[in-house]
């Protein structure tokens, strides 16, 4: 049984519940050996990591990374996100007619950034793309998924023997370095902080780009706001984070005791989801919320989570995004939709966006 929590009040007081946990232990299915091998969604319930540990375990993987986001080491990454942007636009205005925003642009950007902060060989990033891809989508095979995990983990374990051997000025050397100097991590909890880093650090701000276009293309009134100077780029990002949240549903959650929610009674053992992009359309919460305001205030989405899992890389996505919509809009005034069907969801459950976006300039 998983309890899907749709409402942005019920969201918010369940993200930040102490009797709501995410080791897998309190899962009874996952105790019992119920679930099926090949599930596509297993990563998010055993990999060693922060979104499988809670209380002090969790504060002690949590730690180890969070001095590479202080905002001073997120603004000090500006200039770097800055240069990447404008190679990537001059790359754009090469190419010749209608063509994927997503594959040119919203995606090399982050998938760049975190790249250079993890010290991932640029060659091997495509690849490691490809599989998180297959990582986050539930609708791999089984086979598909267990293939996926194993490379990606083989590909990381390469990672972390190579910077061993010739450590880098990155989070995997510091890493590394954590798990020399005494017990602070162990070697699969330190593949498993990486996979997390990687994943989490592109595949979601691929998203909020990709669905911050669409929406400002799909609401002319909305973008004339911005490029006009009435509201700040950030209000996009905002507005986008709630509209469209770029992660749809984040699992899974546990009830280490009865929780009594509204009329129901959610059971020790039993799994939550956490619903974000349900949360964000929650008409309970906001006003007219099915429709993309750059000027609504307040605007207090819970896209970025709530409680002591609260998302690491807000900064650096807030950066990141604000900048390559700027710089996209102000090198392109004429951008536009291409012509041709809707484009396709992502089939996951937890990507939310569209698996194309193609665009002309
Ligand atoms: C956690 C969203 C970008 C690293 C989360 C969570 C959400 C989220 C909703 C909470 C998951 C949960 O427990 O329910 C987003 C969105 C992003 C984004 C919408 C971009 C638009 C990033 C980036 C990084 C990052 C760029 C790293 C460079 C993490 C990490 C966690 C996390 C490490 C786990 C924190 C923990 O469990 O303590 N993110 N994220 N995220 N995010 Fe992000």
């Amino acid at each position: 049984m998983v309890w899907a929590i749709t409402h942005h009040d019920t969201l918010q007081e369940l993200l930040a519940d102490p009797r709501v946990g995410k080791n897998p232990q309190l899962w009874t299915t996952f105790r019992e050996g119920r679930l099926p091998r090949g599930w596509p969604l297993i990563n998010f319930v055993t990999v060693p990591g922060m979104i499988t540990a809670d209380g002090e375990d969790h504060r002690r993987l949590r730690g180890l990374v969070t001095q590479a986001f202080t905002p001073r080491r997120v603004a000090d990454l500006r200039p770097t996100v800055e240069a990447r942007t404008v190679a990537l636009l001059d790359r754009i205005a090469g190419l010749d007619g209608a063509f994927d925003l997503r594959e040119h642009f919203a995606y090399p950007l982050p998938m760049q950034v975190i790249g250079e902060l993890l010290g991932l060989p640029p060659k091997q990033q495509d690849e490691l793309h490809e599989l998180s891809d297959t990582l986050v989508s539930s609708s791999a095979t089984p086979e598909a998924a267990v293939a996926a995990q194993q490379s990606l983990f083989a590909l990381l374990a390469s990672v972390v023997a190579a910077k061993r051997a010739e450590p880098g000025d990155d989070l995997t050397t510091d890493l590394i370095a954590a798990r020399a100097d005494d017990d602070r991590l162990g070697e699969p909890e330190l593949v498993g902080t990486l996979l997390l880093m990687l994943v989490a650090g592109h595949e979601t701000t691929l998203n909020l780009i990709t669905n911050a276009v669409r929406a400002l293309l799909a609401h002319p009134e909305q973008l004339r706001l911005v490029l006009d100077g009435t509201v700040p780029w950030s209000a996009v990002v905002e507005e986008t984070l709630r509209y469209d949240s770029p992660v749809g549903q984040f699992p899974l959650r546990y009830a280490a005791e009865d929780l009594p929610v509204g009329e129901v009674v959610i059971r020790r053992g039993e799994a939550l989801l956490a619903s974000y992009a349900a949360a964000g359309r929650d008409g309970a919460h906001y006003p007219d919320a099915d429709r993309f305001d750059l000027t609504r205030q307040p605007n207090r989405h819970l896209s970025f989570g709530h409680g002591p899992h609260f998302c690491l890389g807000s900064g650096l996505a807030r950066l990141e995004a604000e900048t390559a919509l700027r710089f996209l809009f102000e090198r392109f005034p004429g951008l536009a939709l291409a012509d041709g069907p809707e484009p396709e969801p992502i089939a996951s459950f937890v990507s939310n966006s569209v698996r194309t976006l193609r665009v002309t300039v």
